[in-house]
């Protein structure tokens, strides 16, 4: 008998796209950890909930790849769970995702989180970069104490009482995103931030992943943040929390450090079609992201 090859090539496979809600929330996940991701299945659910999205299968259903969108307002969109399974990458079928989903945008302005790994390929497709996301994570500690003198303006904010939350909120995003308000709601918890009866911060924090992530945080200063983070770390010693800022240094990420939320890794936010509004003092600005896909 003859001896067999040491090496042969596998007959290849096509890929065809389908609807990212019509697939089993469990293969998502399981691309998802693929590639290391915290993502739980709920998490997966809830960001189908609230945007677009395809998913690549093979012949028998498996699920190779995922790219998702996520409209607020008329013109802008934030853009997310762009994944190609591992033993798939770099043959060319995140650019076939991406050229998809930018054709569903049409000419929105568009933000999106990107890794390492996809800088390259979002560059190509005409975005740019404008800052550096902190991922800044660990089991909180009890001890980091808020800003004296502004905790007494912090405030309970009720589910269903987003009015204000979601005009300020658009103010700092440039973009309004009263759906993803709701929809985050009804799992988090909401502070605000009140001066001379006017809203001027507010924060959310709510389940994802392997514990708890706060965000979105928007105020008016890092003073203002920072009271508003240490208000949602109350009641969580020892839990693992996650909080994602843009802030390279300053008040906020000091006290982070001293909450046991250290930085853990970096993603770069590009966009296409305008850039990113500046976090300055003085004017309602993002402290803390939603998520990555949602920025
Ligand atoms: C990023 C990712 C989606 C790219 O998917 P892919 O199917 O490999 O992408 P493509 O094959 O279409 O490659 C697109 C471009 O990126 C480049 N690229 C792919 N993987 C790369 C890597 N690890 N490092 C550097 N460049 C890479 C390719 O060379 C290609 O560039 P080119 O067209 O100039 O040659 C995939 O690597 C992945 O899922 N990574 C883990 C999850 C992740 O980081 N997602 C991005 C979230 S923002």
């Amino acid at each position: 008998m003859t001896t067999p090859p040491n090496t042969m090539r596998l007959k290849s496979f096509d890929l065809a796209t389908q609807d990212i809600a019509s697939v089993d929330v469990e293969a998502l996940h399981a691309l998802s950890l693929g590639v290391e991701w915290p993502h739980r299945p709920g998490d997966w659910d809830a960001l189908r909930a609230l945007g677009h999205g395809f998913v690549a299968l093979d012949e028998i259903g498996r699920v190779f790849s995922s790219a998702m969108w996520f409209p607020h307002g008329e013109d802008c969109a934030t853009i997310g769970m762009v994944i190609t399974s591992p033993r798939l990458q770099t043959h060319g079928g995140g650019r076939w995702m991406m050229d998809r989903i930018l054709q569903q945008c049409g000419d929105r302005r568009l933000i999106l989180n990107s890794t390492r790994a996809a800088y390259r390929l979002y560059v190509s497709l005409g975005f740019e970069p404008q800052a550096t996301v902190y991922q800044c994570q660990g089991y909180a500690t009890p001890d980091a104490a808020p800003v004296a003198g502004l905790a007494d303006a912090v405030e309970a904010i009720a589910p269903t009482d987003l009015g204000e939350v979601a005009a300020l909120d658009g103010a700092a995003f440039g973009a309004p995103r009263p759906l993803l308000m709701a929809h985050l709601a009804p799992t988090a918890e909401i502070r605000g931030l009140r001066r001379d009866g006017r809203l001027v911060g507010y924060g959310m924090r709510r389940p994802f992943g392997r514990g708890v992530v706060i965000g979105p945080v928007v105020a008016e200063s890092e003073a203002e943040a920072v009271t508003l983070v240490a208000a949602l770390l109350a009641g969580l010693d020892g839990q693992f929390v996650r909080l994602d800022t843009r802030q390279e240094t300053g008040a906020l990420r000091t006290f982070l450090e001293a909450a046991g939320l250290r930085l853990f890794d970096t993603v770069r936010t590009l966009t296409r079609g305008g850039a990113l509004p500046k976090v300055e003092p003085g004017r309602p600005g993002v402290y803390g992201l939603a998520a990555h896909a949602l920025s």
